[in-house]
């Protein structure tokens, strides 16, 4: 039977949640949640089968016309009840979300704030899905434009923000009249199950049709997918995670022709001007590389500073990163967790190691941490050569790479030296460097003498191989609807 195995854990759901009901995998099986910090396993959860794969599809498919039918403020109410319960599990959540995935206590309950903000915002957009209403160009007749849902939906959510990666996929489709089945990671299926609680607590309070949400971990994702891909009656694909699954999976939804939405890789770069206000622009280097330990599709990357201010700049990144403390999320004063698996950790020492050998100066971290958990400091390079991968790959750790340029046009070319275009950042001080930052960094999202851009009535997404389709805003609730066009007299 799947179990909790530690105390550090709150009370959480461990079955599947199938058709609104708790229920073990078909076959029986189940898979083991570590501690990232400990390497301890703390649970043991249900294992989804490609047989509850289909009973989900089965029970989202007789919900989705139920479901399409209720009233928007029907739908505003529902959500609404869930975005209470959740600031009222606040704590159980935050602390399952930092056991199971390593980010420090106040982050996670940031990350709980953060995504259920996705359900407030659905909740009050359910009600104002537009539509139009016009004149036939030629005069002979009258057009009436509608939204409708565009049906189930299966949601592959990452590791790295277990709560708000899927919240912002599950309030647009709730709120648009979808069904959803949710797939999280196999790493931090714990919070996914606990909101699967919280929303089965709000449906019961409503007239919900059962199969609305189903949760379904599994460690045969790829088959998964796959398999429900296959069915036609899925008509929608929502996945933030890798570029090459994000690939696959747009192949395979060719079959079926599935809706997609892709939230894939990022290289961000952070581009600081030689007028930039250099504090400021450090303290949003702190935010933009370290939130999340640097485990963030939007995080920066690559700091490209002009030659003029690149001293000041490395100095002071180093002072504050020299700052964290590090250790298990749940200990007081702790601002870095572990990452999330030890060959994450690896493949992050091994990017360090090759760039210092071709020349990078460390000027923070870069040493392997003795002990248990998944730990690797906070760490500076400088002059980091063209050619190494880590400029070119996202590193999802805590590591940040400096490189000058010499005037703000060698700077954004160098930003946009990558086929990435999911976020950007630029400091500057004058307007006129700002508007020339703003107007060229190529990128889906640009954030301007800030470290952070993520927010729920705003379109999160990318370009380019960070993929497309928007999450948040009325865009994010656009992906879950069909046009549907009446001709009138
Ligand atoms: C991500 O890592 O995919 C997104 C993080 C965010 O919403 O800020």
């Amino acid at each position: 039977m799947p179990e909790v195995t530690t105390t550090l854990l709150p009370t959480v759901p461990t079955d599947l949640w199938l058709a609104g009901n708790q229920v073990p995998a078909s076959s029986g099986e189940t898979f083991a949640v570590e501690d990232p910090a400990t390497g301890e396993v703390i649970a043991q959860v249900a294992d989804a089968t490609l047989a509850d794969a289909d009973a989900a599809l089965d029970a989202a498919v007789a919900a989705a016309p139920v479901w399409a039918k209720t009233s928007p403020r029907h739908r505003t109410n529902v959500l609404t009840r869930i975005f209470d319960l959740v600031t009222e599990r606040t704590g159980d959540l935050a602390r399952t979300m930092t056991v199971e995935m390593g980010k420090p206590l106040g982050e996670a309950r940031g990350e709980v704030a953060y995504g259920n903000e996705y359900f407030r915002w659905a909740a009050e957009e359910a009600a104002r899905i537009p539509g139009r209403f016009g004149e036939a160009s030629q005069g002979n007749g009258h057009m009436l434009m509608t939204r409708t849902p565009v049906g189930p939906v299966l949601a592959i959510t990452p590791w790295n923000f277990p709560l708000a990666m899927a919240t912002r996929k599950i309030a647009p489709a709730l709120a648009a009249g979808c069904p959803i089945i949710v797939k999280p990671a196999a790493e931090t299926p714990l919070t996914m199950l606990l909101l699967g609680e919280i929303i089965a607590q709000a449906f019961a309070e409503f007239e919900v049709p059962a199969g609305l949400v189903s949760i379904l971990p599994t460690t045969g994702a790829a088959e998964m997918s796959e398999h429900l891909m296959a069915d036609r009656r899925l008509r929608k694909v929502t996945f933030t995670g890798s570029t090459p699954v994000g690939r696959t999976l747009v192949r395979q939804s060719a079959d079926n022709l599935q809706r997609t939405s892709m939230e894939l890789g990022g290289n961000a770069p952070f581009v600081v001007t030689a007028d930039a206000d250099i504090p400021a622009a450090v303290a949003g280097a702190m935010v933009a590389k370290l939130r999340n330990g640097g485990q963030v599709c939007v995080a920066a990357n690559r700091f490209l500073v002009d030659n003029a201010v690149a001293a000041e700049f490395a100095d002071g990144l180093v002072a504050a990163a020299s700052e964290v403390r590090q250790g298990h999320g749940l200990d007081e004063g702790v601002t870095l967790g572990p990452l999330i698996t030890a060959k994450q950790r690896a493949r992050v020492h091994d990017l360090v190691t090759d760039a210092v050998a071709r020349g990078a100066r460390l000027l923070l971290g870069g040493e392997l941490p003795e002990g248990p958990g998944n730990f690797y400091p906070a760490t500076v390079l400088a002059d980091v050569p063209a050619d190494a991968p880590i400029l070119a790959e996202e590193i999802f750790g805590p590591v940040a790479t400096i490189t000058t340029f010499d005037g703000v046009e060698a700077g954004v070319a160098a930003a946009n030296d990558t086929d990435f275009g999911l976020a950007a950042y630029g400091y500057a001080g004058a307007v006129t460097t700002a508007q020339y930052l703003t107007e060229n960094l190529q990128a889906g999202m640009v954030a301007l003498n800030r470290g952070q851009l993520s927010e729920p009535a705003a379109p999160f997404g990318g370009i380019g191989q960070s993929g497309f389709g928007r999450e948040g805003g009325t865009e994010g609730i656009e992906e879950y609807l069909d046009v549907r066009y009446l001709a009138l007299p």
